[in-house]
C-alpha cells in the first residue's frame, strides 16, 4: 500500500486533504486538538461504515446524527434535528462534526458545523467520486428551500478532508463513472495531464483500486485546491482568469438540464452535456482551437459520459439559465475556453449561438 498523498489548501484556513487507499486511520489527525465530543453525520444506507470510525474516536464522546439519503437531507428540518442533538448532546465550540457520505451530507454536515455556535470545525470523509473532488474541498455548504438548490448556505472550511478510495470500491459504477465528469472538466480548465491520462487508459480499468483514479483524484482535487486558495468566496480571479467561478464550467446548462429532468439525471453525467455545449459555443463566438470540441465528446464519451442531450426544448432551458446563481441581471454568463486550460467568462452569448450549440448537442441525441 503505497503512503497517502496530503494536498495542501493553501486558503487563510490552511488544511488538508489526505487521499488514499486505506487511510481512515488519519481522521484523528484531522480534528483539531482539544475535541472532546464529535458528531458524525451520516446518512442510514452507510451506518454500516461507521463501526471503525467509533473505534478510531475511542477516548471522545461520539454521536451519530442519522440523515436521509441524498438532496432529501438538505432542508432545514434535517438541519434543525442535528442542531436539536447538538444542543441535547453539550455540543462547544471545541468539538466538532465529521461528516461521512456523498455530497448532499457533506453540504448539509458542513451547514450544520458553519451555523453551530456561528462555527465548529468539520471534517469531511466524501464516500462518492464526485464528492472527493468537488463537494468535500472548498467550503461551500448548503441546504435546499422551496426557491431553490443550495440557496442557503455558507463558505464553511473543513478542517481537513480524507478521501479514502477504498470507500469507492461499493460505489456503483454508473455513480463513479458520473463523478468521472467533474474530473475529465478539472482537465479541461487548468490540467490536460488528466485529459491524457483518460484517454491513456481503457475505461474499465478505472476502478476504486486503480493508480490512475488515484492520479485523476489527486490531480483534480489539486486543481480545486488551486482555484479556492486564489479566490475561496468565488468574487473574481486575477489576470483574466475566472477564478473560483471556472469550477462552474459546463455548469449553466448542466443545472437546466437537472431541473428540466426534474434532477433524475445524475450531476456529472449532466456536466459532460454542460461542457460538450458550452465548447460548442465557444467555437461559433470566439474560435476555440480546432479539434476541442471534439476532444471534449471524445474524453466525456470515453468513459461512458452523455455527450448530447435532447430532452426539453431550447426556450425552456434558455429560462432557466437565465435564472442561473451565476446570471447577472438578464445577462447570461458561461465560462468558456480560450484555449485548453485557459478558461474565461463570455457575458451575454448571442441567442443565435446559443441555439446553434444547443442544437449541436441536441441533433447528436439518440
Ligand atoms: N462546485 C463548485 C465550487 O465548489 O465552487
Amino acid at each position: 500500500m503505497s503512503a497517502p498523498t496530503v494536498i495542501r489548501v493553501a486558503t487563510a484556513s490552511p488544511y488538508d486533504v489526505v487521499v488514499g487507499h486505506g487511510v481512515l486511520d488519519r481522521l484523528r489527525g484531522l480534528l483539531p486538538d482539544g475535541v472532546q465530543r464529535v458528531a458524525i453525520v451520516c446518512p442510514e444506507s452507510l451506518e454500516d461504515l461507521l463501526d471503525p470510525f467509533v473505534d478510531l474516536l475511542e477516548g471522545l464522546d461520539v454521536v451519530v446524527l442519522q440523515v436521509p439519503d441524498g438532496e432529501e437531507a438538505k432542508n432545514w428540518e434535517v438541519a434543525a434535528a442535528c442542531w436539536e442533538s447538538l444542543g441535547e448532546d453539550g455540543f462547544t465550540r471545541s468539538d466538532a462534526v465529521v461528516t461521512l457520505g456523498g455530497g448532499a451530507t457533506t453540504d448539509l454536515g458542513g451547514f450544520v458545523a458553519a451555523t453551530w455556535l456561528r462555527g465548529v470545525a468539520v471534517v469531511h470523509i466524501p464516500t462518492t467520486l464526485l464528492a472527493m473532488v468537488d463537494a468535500a474541498v472548498g467550503g461551500k455548504t448548503g441546504i435546499n428551500s422551496p426557491a431553490g438548490k443550495n440557496l442557503i448556505g455558507s463558505f464553511h472550511e473543513p478542517a481537513g478532508v480524507l478521501c479514502d478510495l477504498a470507500l469507492l470500491e461499493t460505489l456503483p459504477r454508473e455513480e463513479l463513472v458520473a463523478g468521472l465528469g467533474e474530473v475529465i472538466k478539472c482537465g479541461f480548465i487548468a490540467d490536460p495531464r488528466i485529459l491524457e491520462l483518460v484517454e491513456e487508459t481503457e475505461p474499465e480499468a478505472l476502478t476504486a483500486d486503480s493508480v490512475v483514479l488515484r492520479e485523476l483524484v489527486e490531480r483534480s482535487i489539486a486543481v480545486k485546491a488551486d482555484v479556492v486558495a486564489g479566490d475561496l468566496k468565488e468574487t473574481g480571479g486575477v489576470a483574466g482568469h475566472p477564478g473560483r467561478e471556472a469550477l462552474n464550467y459546463g455548469h449553466t446548462l448542466a443545472h437546466a438540464i437537472e431541473k428540466a429532468t426534474d434532477y433524475s439525471i445524475r450531476h456529472g453525467e449532466a456536466v459532460a452535456i454542460g461542457c460538450v455545449f458550452v465548447a460548442e459555443l465557444a467555437a461559433r463566438e470566439g474560435g476555440l482551437p480546432e479539434g476541442l470540441v471534439e476532444r471534449h465528446r471524445a474524453t466525456f464519451g470515453r468513459v461512458g459520459l452523455p455527450v448530447a442531450w435532447n430532452g426539453a426544448d431550447f426556450e425552456t432551458l434558455l429560462a432557466t439559465m437565465r435564472v442561473d446563481k451565476k446570471s447577472r441581471g438578464n445577462q447570461l454568463r458561461f465560462v468558456v475556453l480560450d484555449d485548453l486550460a485557459k478558461p474565461v467568462v463570455l457575458a451575454g452569448p448571442s441567442e443565435e449561438n446559443l441555439r446553434a450549440a444547443y442544437d449541436a448537442i441536441a441533433g447528436g441525441a439518440a
